[in-house]
């Protein structure tokens, strides 16, 4: 119903017939006013003005120019691969990677600002889950974003727990191990983090993986920095959000492990899986080959913890390094619980975003 009003309008315009009836008797249909005298006038003058501007500014490119940029430039970062794009940003032979899409562009923001503060921003690349954020990205920082197909179904990829999330964050160990492959060391983050110092230097050693415990439990400061014993399900409690990966056989034997994990056990309705207890597998499998290192809770806790233990902010104040806002699910709330703890910075400092104000 809704398009068949506006074929048969198109209709009644080609045909001669209103023309005629218009003539016959003035007075009546007030539909077919298409061509009266001032209608008459105006297609008269549009066609001189193009008859005679057109010409004169030569091609009809001038009219179209701006489109045609758009087009070549997305054209430019639908073609832009994985190695150009860490060869671009890495320095010092490392990557700052996140995964992201559009509908968390103001996390992203969010965590580059915190970057930015600790002029860590040049390494970090966005992988965009979709072409909206690869675009978007790169329009306002050129070169800092890259998508490697096929781009995920977007619109299954938002919520937690879901297949669509499970196989959107599944593709992040072959990201990482793509990225390990070229040469580089990468870290990783989620796009729900901040950073209040800069976690370089607690990447001691040369360790092949560094990583966070995600168990809200306190530990000792002087805790060991070994892989922690498994918990109630068989397996530790690891968060797969932040991740330090050095180019070394074993790094890559994690992520490889971790690949197979995904696969081995798919997202299913019962236990709507994400990609985190597959990592876990993955480090508990490989520990024996592998150089594990777990980093400081006080400078790397859990939301769980950091959100809910206030005595134990207090106590560990100034050695906190980044801040997870997980142990809660949904947009709304994290950005509440990041503004209630000074911690959601787009609204008055997107000025430091090399993205600027989205
Ligand atoms: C078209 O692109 C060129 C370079 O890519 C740029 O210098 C120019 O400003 C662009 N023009 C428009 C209208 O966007
Ligand atoms: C590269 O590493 C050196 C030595 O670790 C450090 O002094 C320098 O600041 C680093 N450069 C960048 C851009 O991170
Ligand atoms: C997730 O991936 C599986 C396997 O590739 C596919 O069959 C399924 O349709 C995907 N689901 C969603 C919601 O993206
Ligand atoms: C941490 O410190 C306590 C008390 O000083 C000591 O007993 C414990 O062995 C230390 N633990 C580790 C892992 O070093
Ligand atoms: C791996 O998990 C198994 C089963 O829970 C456990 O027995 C083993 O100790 C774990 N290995 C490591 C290195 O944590
Ligand atoms: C909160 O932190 C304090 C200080 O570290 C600790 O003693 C206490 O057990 C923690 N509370 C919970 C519920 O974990």
């Amino acid at each position: 119903m809704g398009w068949e009003a506006p074929r048969s309008d198109l209709q009644r315009s080609l045909s001669p017939n209103p023309l005629l009836s218009r003539r016959s008797s003035s007075s009546s249909s007030s539909r077919s006013f298409i061509i009266t005298p001032t209608a008459l006038l105006l297609l008269l003058s549009l066609l001189i003005i193009l008859g005679v501007f057109l010409p004169w500014a030569g091609m009809p490119d001038f009219l179209f120019s701006s489109n045609s940029n758009t087009s070549s430039q997305h054209s430019k970062w639908r073609d832009y691969t994985l190695a150009q794009a860490a060869s671009f940003v890495a320095k010092n032979g490392t990557v700052i990677v996140c995964a992201v899409s559009h509908p968390y562009l103001p996390f992203l923001n969010n965590w580059l600002i915190s970057i930015a503060r600790q002029k860590h921003q040049d390494k970090v690349l966005v992988i965009a889950e979709d072409y909206a954020t690869l675009f978007k990205v790169n329009q306002r920082w050129p070169g800092h974003a890259v998508l490697v197909p096929p781009a995920p179904d977007s619109q299954t990829a938002h919520k937690f727990g879901s297949q669509g999330f499970f196989n959107f964050t599944s593709r992040r160990p072959r990201h990482l191990l793509h990225i390990l492959e070229l040469g580089y060391n990468v870290m990783y983050n989620d796009v729900d983090m901040v950073w209040l110092a800069d976690p370089f230097p607690y990447l001691q050693g040369s360790h092949d993986v560094y990583f966070t415990d995600d168990m809200a439990a306190v530990k000792p400061l002087n805790h060991s920095h070994d892989l922690p014993p498994p918990g109630k399900k068989g397996r530790p409690y690891i968060c797969s959000c932040m991740i330090f990966l050095r180019p070394t056989r074993g790094a890559k034997l994690v992520m490889k492990k971790w690949i197979e994990e995904l696969q081995s056990q798919p997202w299913s309705k019962a236990k709507k899986a994400n990609d985190q207890p597959g990592f876990n597998w993955a480090l508990n499998k490989t520990a024996g080959e592998v150089d594990l290192y777990l980093l400081p809770q006080a400078a790397f806790p859990t939301g769980g913890l950091y959100f809910k233990n206030k005595t134990w902010v207090q106590e560990t104040k100034g050695m906190h390094v980044i801040i997870h806002n997980n142990y809660i699910t949904g947009f709304e709330k994290k950005i509440k619980r990041f503004h209630d703890f000074g911690l959601w910075l787009v609204d008055d400092h997107a000025l430091e975003s090399p993205l600027g104000r989205l």
